[in-house]
């Protein structure tokens, strides 16, 4: 017998901060903290448990990569959430027997916005393994207590709107949950915005995917990744007031020939990126080189600005086709 369960959780942002603990363990903090949940449509968890008799041992997988299920934050959450689960069985809810509280789960979760960049991820993502694993066991209440001993900010991410996270006075840590104070309906007008640095969130992962393509020799990952980081680039550049323009109408189209030069063919055989200066430098295979310069001299010719680009290449002449050259050129560039 088998069980699979997904949720999301989505991120909160203390505005009134929670920071020192009463009790490392079981996560009690010296003050109370409130919050702000954020929508779901960005910044969330996703987290999905499956249950099955045959698995041998509980395991974990973050962003795609297998973690330490022993780890006493994780284990706090399983062993509260199946003590519950016991707990309902043995008040005799006959119902929960066949769920197996036996059973091991595999727990697979993935963030859309980068760990550790101060976003609250582990806030997210131990709201969402405990709604989970409360879904996947049949465990229903309050459930902030247990998300709490994953992460203390986490008990806030149990609520939508506006939630408090009351410290509490006992040393059981009972009384120290999380409460909403409105929901996110009381307040429409208010707006977060969430200003993500390219630097933290986008070039650690590109980063990995280019040593990645440039070990598989994947010309297309490889290309794919080269254009869109140039894009990237000046596209910063043109959010920086005032803005600077280094790409010029001849680098535009450029672009533009390479996308169709591409789209031609269905793959991606050639790649663009632009520094600081409107010069394109063009990435691609041996193979391609004679007939994407033809394609160059063809739609920039020597007496336009493009005629620079393919001097002093020895290039082998090949004829353009009149198909890619049609293909290309059926709007101008
Ligand atoms: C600065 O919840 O990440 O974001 O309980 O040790 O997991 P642990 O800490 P964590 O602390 C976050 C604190 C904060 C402020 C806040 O969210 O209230």
């Amino acid at each position: 017998k088998s069980k699979i369960v997904t949720c999301t959780a989505p991120v909160n942002i203390a505005v009134i901060k929670y920071w020192g603990k009463r009790n490392e363990e079981l996560i009690l903090p010296i003050n109370s903290s409130l919050s702000v949940t954020l929508h779901q449509d960005q910044l969330k968890t996703t987290t999905t448990v499956a249950t099955s008799s045959s698995f041998q041992e509980d395991r974990i997988w973050l962003n795609g990569k297998e973690e330490d299920i022993t780890h006493p934050r994780l284990q706090s959450c399983l062993r509260e959430i199946r003590r519950l689960a016991r707990k309902r069985r043995n008040d005799g809810d006959a119902a929960l027997d066949s769920m197996g509280l036996s059973h091991k789960v595999h727990i697979c979760s993935v963030n859309d916005f980068p760990t550790a960049a101060g976003l609250a991820s582990s806030a997210a993502g131990f709201a969402c393994l405990v709604y989970t694993l409360s879904r996947v066991f049949d465990v229903e209440g309050e459930l902030s207590g247990i998300a709490r001993q994953g992460s203390g900010s986490a008990c806030r991410s149990m609520y939508g709107g506006f939630v408090q996270w009351i410290m509490g006075q006992r040393d059981d840590g009972k009384d120290s949950l999380a409460q909403q104070v409105a929901p996110e309906t009381h307040w429409p007008e208010l707006r977060v915005l969430v200003l993500v640095h390219r630097a933290q969130s986008v070039v650690p992962g590109r980063m990995v995917e280019m040593i990645e393509a440039v070990q598989r020799k994947d010309f297309a990952a490889f290309a794919e990744l080269t254009m869109k980081d140039s894009n990237q680039f000046h596209a910063t550049c043109l959010d920086t007031y005032p803005p600077i323009f280094y790409l010029s109408s001849v680098s535009q189209r450029v672009i533009s020939l390479v996308h169709r030069y591409n789209r031609h063919y269905g793959e991606t055989r050639v790649a663009y990126t632009f520094d600081a200066g409107p010069n394109a430098v063009i990435y691609m295979l041996q193979q391609h080189v004679p007939e994407f310069v033809q394609a160059v001299q063809h739609f920039f010719p020597p007496e336009s600005n493009g005629g620079q680009f393919v001097k002093g290449l020895p290039v082998k002449h090949v004829a353009l086709s009149e198909e890619l050259r049609q293909s290309i050129g059926q709007e101008p560039l």
